[in-house]
């Protein structure tokens, strides 16, 4: 039977609104076509994706705390969290399992206060410019890092059943 891995995808605050959020900027799609996006394609990787979206910082960390205790991958959309939450950066630092940080817009071509991640240290990589396809990126990186972990793993357990 395939191993369904659980998934947690996380977004910051305003990501709720999109759509009608500086639609030149992220786009016409709303945040329920998003969540859609995330799971369809999830299910095509053998992911089960749950995709999350508050404008309270107490509230998206006890979720990475909640992942970490489950050793549950991330993606992760910080919004503007991703440019001053410390908070945030020590609770995903604490992480068990794979992190991807994902952005819709490309943050290094715009303000400068954007171009300064405070969590990309702590991520395996981030994907961001891509508009919602950067969830899609982010999701398939997801899959690849659980399928290395996987093989390590087995790798692990068949060195040491054949001894020294
Ligand atoms: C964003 C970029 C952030 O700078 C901004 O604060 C957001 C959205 C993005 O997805 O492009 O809210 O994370």
């Amino acid at each position: 039977m395939p191993v369904i891995t659980q998934v947690l995808v996380l977004n910051g605050p305003n990501l709720g609104r999109l759509g009608i959020r500086e639609p030149e900027i992220y786009g016409s799609v709303s945040f329920d076509a998003l969540a859609d996006l995330c799971r369809s394609t999830g299910r095509a990787l053998g992911l089960h994706v749950d995709v999350r979206q508050t404008d309270d910082e107490r509230e998206m960390i006890s979720w990475v705390h909640e992942a970490a205790d489950a050793r549950m991958p991330v993606v992760i959309n910080p919004a503007a969290f991703t440019h001053y939450s410390y908070a945030l950066r020590d609770a995903l630092a604490m992480r068990t399992a794979p992190l991807v940080e994902v952005h819709i817009s490309n943050p290094a071509a715009r303000e400068s206060f954007r171009h300064t991640s405070v969590v990309a240290a702590v991520a395996d990589g981030t994907v961001a410019g891509f508009g919602l396809v950067s969830y899609q990126l982010a999701l398939q990186a997801i899959a690849g890092l659980v399928a290395k972990q996987a093989e390590q793993a087995e790798q692990a357990k068949q060195d040491e059943q054949a001894g020294p």
